[in-house]
C-alpha cells in the first residue's frame, strides 16, 4: 500500500508560523510521526509540499495510478483553488483532506473549503492529531480498494 501525504502552502513553517493557531511541531515532526503509523501499518508513505499551487496539482497528477490514497492539507488553496478542486476530481484514489486548525471556528473566508466535494472526507481541528486520524482514514480506504480489487 502506498500513500502520498501533500503539504500546501505556508505548511512549511509549521513550529514557527502563528503557533497560538498551528501548535510548536514542525513539518518534520508530524512527517515522523505519519511515518510511525505508516510503518506499523506495513504501508509506504511519501511526503511533499509545497507553496505552489501548480507543483500540488503536478504531484497529484503523478500519483494517479501509483498510490492507493492520499491525505492532503491543502492551506489557504482549499478555500478557493477551482484547479485544485479539478485535479482532485480528476484523481483515481481516494483524498482524506486535513487542516490543523478547526477551520469551521474561524474567520468567514475559511469556513468553506471549494475541495469539499471531492475529497472522501475532512478532518479538521485535531492539531498534528488531524494528519495521524487522516492517515488512518487513507489506510483504511487503502486497505478496501485493495480488497475490491482483488480477484
Ligand atoms: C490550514 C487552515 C487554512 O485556512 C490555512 O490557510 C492554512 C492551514 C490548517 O491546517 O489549519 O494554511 O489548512
Amino acid at each position: 500500500m502506498k500513500i502520498l501525504v501533500i503539504h500546501g502552502p505556508n505548511l512549511n513553517l509549521l513550529g514557527t508560523r502563528e503557533p497560538q493557531i498551528y501548535g510548536h511541531t514542525t513539518l518534520d515532526e508530524i512527517n515522523a510521526l505519519l511515518k510511525d503509523t505508516a510503518d506499523a501499518a506495513g504501508a509506504e508513505i511519501e511526503f511533499f509540499q509545497s507553496n505552489h499551487e501548480g507543483a500540488i496539482i503536478d504531484r497529484l497528477q503523478e500519483a494517479r495510478g501509483v498510490v492507493d490514497a492520499a491525505v492532503l492539507n491543502p492551506g489557504a488553496l482549499g478555500h478557493y483553488s477551482i484547479a485544485l478542486r479539478d485535479a482532485l476530481a480528476a484523481v483515481d484514489y481516494p483524498v482524506v483532506e486535513v487542516h490543523l486548525s478547526n477551520i469551521y471556528s474561524r474567520e468567514a473566508f475559511r469556513r468553506q473549503t471549494v475541495t469539499a466535494g471531492v475529497v472522501q472526507g475532512q478532518i479538521t481541528g485535531f492539531g498534528p492529531l488531524s494528519y495521524r486520524l487522516g492517515l488512518l482514514a487513507a489506510l483504511e480506504l487503502a486497505r478496501n480498494r485493495k480488497k475490491e480489487k482483488a480477484p
